[in-house]
């Protein structure tokens, strides 16, 4: 059921074995929701870049989806076998070629290409992912890169960072744990000095604590304009810094917001290495790099409780979101939920069906119309050694009532591609 050729962004694309790029998926990579000027995520995507301005950077908001293996994964140094370059977890146009899973796919351009010290790059990534209210196979991230070149800085490059640091605006946000110990598979770099990898983190950190502290505080003043009084609203804004790992950075580093209660993990970041800006084809230079997930945000930021709604074509979602405003979202309507399962025998434990491969299916015949996907049950029968599944599917719509007929239809659907596609034996 594959086409020979596949159309994305105007492009054409020879599809081979790899090919997994439903016509679900390509729909998506047509709708750039970063670029609307009154859609949240662009929104809140105007927010922060406007937070930026005039401090050195660059902003890139139209790079396509469609990169190839090797700006994704190679050039930034993910093994040959690391989970993420799997079927099930990435989308493929064909075996050189994918949708993005992270903005991190164009360090290389920027790095070589970029005229100004930092950028800024934002765009729609896409991930095989489980369906729920937080995950959806398209996100979006903004991502921020910064450089300094030793041969032209010479030995001034310690007074220039520290002239760098000054320069980033103060704020008053509580930062717990700010310099964890460097693990083993986190460490300082060769190439650099001790002083230059503490130099470029305190930048980098210095640069994302603006960044959320300049998010959070706007989702505070939504909070209370939306007539919350919880004391927290009027606290400076806590954030914690722990050690965390990406293939092309070294140290690297993850922050934690404290939001509502808990500990919000918002953003990796680290100092770059040494490779990714040779491949860039930029040599004795040093710099940092961070990306952070645009939805979540925006969904906090907004009261959006589904983050299918980002997606929605339904007017009564968009007319309520205005160029350079945060407002919170007045749900339109609540319509029932209905839940079928589907439950199947697999011949072993290790022909089992990747969940990502069900949700797919589930997906491309229902669309919008899952609220979620669960495994609710899964056994091994101990005499025959069979595996057997079950999952609950939630139907639900964000925008009309589902008829039981409608749903049933579906389900069939699902049914059927599920047993051609699988060894299995639906119960
Ligand atoms: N690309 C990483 C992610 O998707 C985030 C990241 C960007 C980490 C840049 C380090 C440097 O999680």
């Amino acid at each position: 059921s594959i086409p020979a050729v596949l159309t994305i962004n105007g492009k054409d694309y020879k599809t081979d074995s790899w090919t997994n790029i439903t016509p679900t998926i390509q729909g998506l990579t047509e709708r750039s929701l970063h670029l609307s000027e009154s859609h949240p995520i662009g929104i809140l995507r105007s927010l922060i870049e406007e937070r930026f301005n005039g401090l050195g950077y660059t902003f890139y908001n139209d790079f396509k989806p469609v990169v190839s293996t090797y700006e994704n994964f190679d050039s930034l140094g993910f093994p040959i076998d690391h989970p993420g370059r799997a079927k099930t977890d990435t989308y493929y146009v064909n075996e050189t070629t994918l949708l993005r899973t992270h903005t991190s796919a164009h360090e290389r351009e920027c790095f070589t290409s970029c005229t100004t010290p930092g950028y800024f790059i934002s765009a729609d990534v896409y991930r095989k992912d489980e369906i729920d209210r937080t995950h959806y196979p398209a996100f979006h991230q903004m991502e921020g890169g910064r450089i300094w070149s030793r041969d032209e800085y010479g030995d001034k490059l310690e007074s220039k960072l520290l002239e760098d640091i000054a320069k980033i605006p103060q704020t008053d946000i509580i930062v717990e744990d700010s310099h964890p110990p460097f693990e083993d598979s986190n460490p300082k770099q060769d190439y650099m000095t001790d002083r230059e990898t503490e130099l470029v983190g305190i930048h980098l950190k210095k640069t994302i604590e603006l960044l959320v502290n300049e998010v959070f505080n706007e989702a505070k003043k939504s909070a209370k304009l939306a007539g919350s009084e919880e004391p927290y609203l009027n606290e400076p804004l806590k954030v914690r810094w722990s050690p965390d790992y990406f293939p092309w950075t070294s140290p690297s580093w993850e922050i934690e917001v404290w939001w509502k209660g808990e500990w919000l993990e918002c953003c990796g970041c680290g100092v770059v290495r040494e490779q990714v800006l040779t491949n860039s084809g930029i040599k004795n230079t040093i710099g940092w790099a961070f990306g952070i997930g645009l939805d979540r945000v925006a969904m906090l930021l907004f009261g959006i409780p589904d983050i299918r709604l980002f997606w929605t074509l339904d007017e009564r979602f968009h007319k309520q979101f205005h160029n350079g405003k945060i407002s919170t979202f007045k749900p339109y309507s609540k319509y029932p939920g209905t839940i079928r399962d589907i439950a199947f025998w697999v011949p072993s434990v290790e022909e089992k069906v990747h969940i990502n491969d069900l949700m797919e299916i589930v997906r491309n015949e229902a669309g919008d119309l899952i609220e979620s996907v669960k495994l609710v049950d899964e056994f091994t029968h101990p005499k025959t050694g069979r595996n057997s599944q079950c999952y609950r599917i939630n139907y639900q719509s964000m925008d009309r009532n589902l008829t039981n007929e409608e749903v049933n239809l579906l389900q069939d659907s699902i049914r059927d591609t599920v047993r051609a596609q699988f060894n299995v034996e639906l119960r």
